[in-house]
């Protein structure tokens, strides 16, 4: 075993830095990290113990005790739990003989939960072995349980595996992506190379300008102006590099899956040019844990790429040299925040760090570093193949271009839609064919939950901003329990921890939600979880924290109802208006208020 743990160290050249793949491909190897593991891992690194086990300790995927040989990860977030999920998880606990978190005592299989794998199109849905399995039932299940029985491996298993099965090698044949909606830049048409040459022809210079022509915004959320965001970055001396952030984590958002899956090439194009923009010579494409299934298929894009002389060194003879590596994350939605990805890019913990200094000052390694949303990449490639201004006419005034959503939740139809910015609620809520609608989730937990009097409000930047996410609610479903106990469940779970308040609060608040659901909660609850959801708001040093009480007070200045329905003793009156807190949340920091972040 220490053999083999050193060869894999040596794989990594030994590098610290590196520390994330070398944890995970034990983890892969041997199902676990186990004790004896971390301490070959500090000696031959040169770290401490609790260095290691520091970064082993704060992802979900890494394990102390092996997993079983079939490791199931049911995935838990609200669209999953709509569509049935608790039954196959019962099922399999029934099957198997052992509850959640367990593991066989033969070995075969371990049941475990985890947080949205991005596949809100196609759930209930599941990860076995790094493989998708969607559409899930309880025949499904005993079908998937008598294969483990035979020994039968995960990528065999075709038939119990519905559209979602992409372990094939041929991923994108294998992937159902449900695109409803193409439209004309990250979907459309794509002419893989035509825009990187025009790019190498053009001064770095230019390329900003005409980034910043198109008004493009980041897709991951925030929507900072993406030339602007070049620009800062390219004044800056040293090494430089670009991150692509992969990390989708949002529940309900799986639109940049769609992008990893058919538009891969764009996505490193869009790469390449931005690192010409900026002077970069070196690229990390950030992916989630929950995706490696693609990794490799991403590998071998890369090298047909680099065989074109599309990336590494002297790029199409221009004398530019870049290059993109892939970092797989181990599953913790934080690290979509651009500080913590880079943390742990970096082999760490994904704890983000204090802003300022941004990455475009002090970024991976702590150099000048732009990273972007997957779709943001995409969106670069057609602006430089069809120029900004075209780009810009697209959409309103404050949000050029389209929008990639992804749909899902109680429509007939969800999927991945390209819209251009400024559609209603009510026109999106048409195209997806919905009816009986009884709320709309934007953005996912992190954004609003809103009601019909505001469904002619529009997808905008400078309306209700949106990452990707969009959670369809049907009449049907009981708001309160179904949807934003379990956000404030998921939120508990994924604080970092490093700020008290949103350790604390969120996992207070979550206790308080389920109070709320049981029927137990009183006024004073209700106020209380007000004034918390405030001082979290106000105090996380993150964008995690300063969103996590979203569920709970878009509910209560929008469904004030249901609340009233659920509290014991005196009625609840809606004295609360929201952007008032917000506001007043902000003032108290210092920073003007806030769109939802990211998607
Ligand atoms: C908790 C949290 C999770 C995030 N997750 C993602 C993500 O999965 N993908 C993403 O692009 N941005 C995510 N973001 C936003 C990033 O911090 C960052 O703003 C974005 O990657 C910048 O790219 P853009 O300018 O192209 O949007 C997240 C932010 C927070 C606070
Ligand atoms: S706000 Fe939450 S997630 Fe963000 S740094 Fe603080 S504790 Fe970590």
């Amino acid at each position: 075993m220490e053999d083999k743990i050193i060869s894999i160290i040596g794989s990594y050249d030994k590098d610290p830095e590196r520390l994330m793949d070398i944890l995970l491909s034990i983890q892969h190897e041997f199902g676990c990290v186990s004790e004896i593991a971390v301490s070959v891992i500090a000696r031959e690194l040169g770290l401490s113990e609790v260095d290691v086990v520091q970064t082993r300790s704060f992802y979900h995927f890494f394990t102390v005790e092996p997993v079983g040989k079939y490791a199931v990860y049911f995935n838990n977030s609200v669209v999953s739990m709509m569509m049935g999920m608790q039954d196959v998880m019962n099922e399999f606990e029934q099957l198997t003989g052992i509850r959640i978190g367990e593991k066989t005592n033969d070995g075969l299989v371990s049941l475990h939960t985890t947080a949205c794998i991005g596949m809100s199109d196609q759930e209930p849905a599941a990860l076995i072995n790094n493989v998708v399995f969607t559409r899930l039932n309880p025949d499904k299940a005993k079908k998937i349980f008598e294969d483990m029985k035979a020994g039968i491996p995960v990528e065999d298993m075709i038939g119990d595996t519905g559209d979602g099965n992409n372990a094939h090698p041929l991923v994108r044949a294998m992937v159902s992506n449900n695109i409803q909606k193409a439209g004309p830049v990250t979907l459309g048409d794509y002419y893989e190379g035509i825009s990187l040459k025009k790019a190498l022809q053009m001064n770095p210079k230019n390329i900003i300008d005409e980034v910043k022509a198109s008004n493009l915004r980041g897709r991951g959320g925030a929507g900072f102006p993406t030339g602007l965001k070049m620009l800062f970055c390219s004044l800056n001396e040293g090494d430089k590099y670009v991150i692509c952030n992969a990390d989708e984590g949002e529940p309900g958002t799986f639109k940049d899956r769609v992008l990893l899956t058919e538009r891969l090439p764009m996505i490193f194009e869009g790469m390449t040019i931005s690192a010409k923009g900026i002077g970069a010579k070196e690229g990390i494409l950030y992916l989630r844990y929950e995706y490696k299934y693609l990794r490799a298929y991403a590998e071998s894009v890369l090298e047909e790429l680099r065989s074109k002389n599309m990336l590494g060194k002297n790029i199409l003879g221009t004398g530019f040299d870049f290059d993109i590596r892939i970092q797989s994350g181990a599953g913790a939605y934080v690290c979509g925040e651009e500080s913590a990805l880079i943390e742990s890019s970096e082999g760490k913990r994904g704890e983000p760090r204090n802003r300022p200094p941004f990455p475009v000052q002090s970024g991976y390694k702590h150099k000048p570093t732009v990273i972007n949303n997957v779709e943001t990449f995409c969106s670069i490639v057609k602006i430089i193949e069809v120029g900004g201004l075209w780009y810009s006419k697209l959409g309103t005034a404050d949000s050029a271009g389209t929008k990639l959503l992804s749909i899902s939740g109680d429509i007939p139809k969800p999927g991945v839609y390209e819209i251009e910015w400024g559609m209603t609620v009510n026109e999106m809520l048409e195209m997806v064919e919905a009816t009986d609608v009884q709320a709309v989730q934007m953005s996912g937990p992190s954004g609003l939950c809103i009601n019909p009097t505001q469904f002619d409000r529009k997808i905008a930047m400078e309306d209700l901003a949106c990452g990707g996410s969009v959670i369809v609610i049907g009449k049907q479903r009981d708001i309160l329990k179904d949807v934003v106990l379990n956000f404030m469940e998921f939120f508990e779970d994924e604080s970092c921890g490093s700020c008290v308040t949103c350790r604390s609060f969120n996992m207070i608040l979550a206790k308080q939600m389920k109070k709320v659901v049981e029927g137990h909660a009183t006024r004073n609850d209700l106020k209380n979880m007000k004034e918390w959801s405030k001082i979290i708001a106000s105090t996380s040093r993150c964008g995690l924290g300063q969103t996590s009480s979203n569920p709970i007070t878009s509910t209560l200045a929008n469904f004030p109802e249901l609340y009233e329905a659920r509290t014991v003793d005196v009625a609840y009156q809606s004295d609360f208006d929201m952007d008032k807190a917000i506001q007043e949340a902000c003032e108290v920091v210092g920073r003007p208020a806030r769109v939802p972040h990211h998607n």
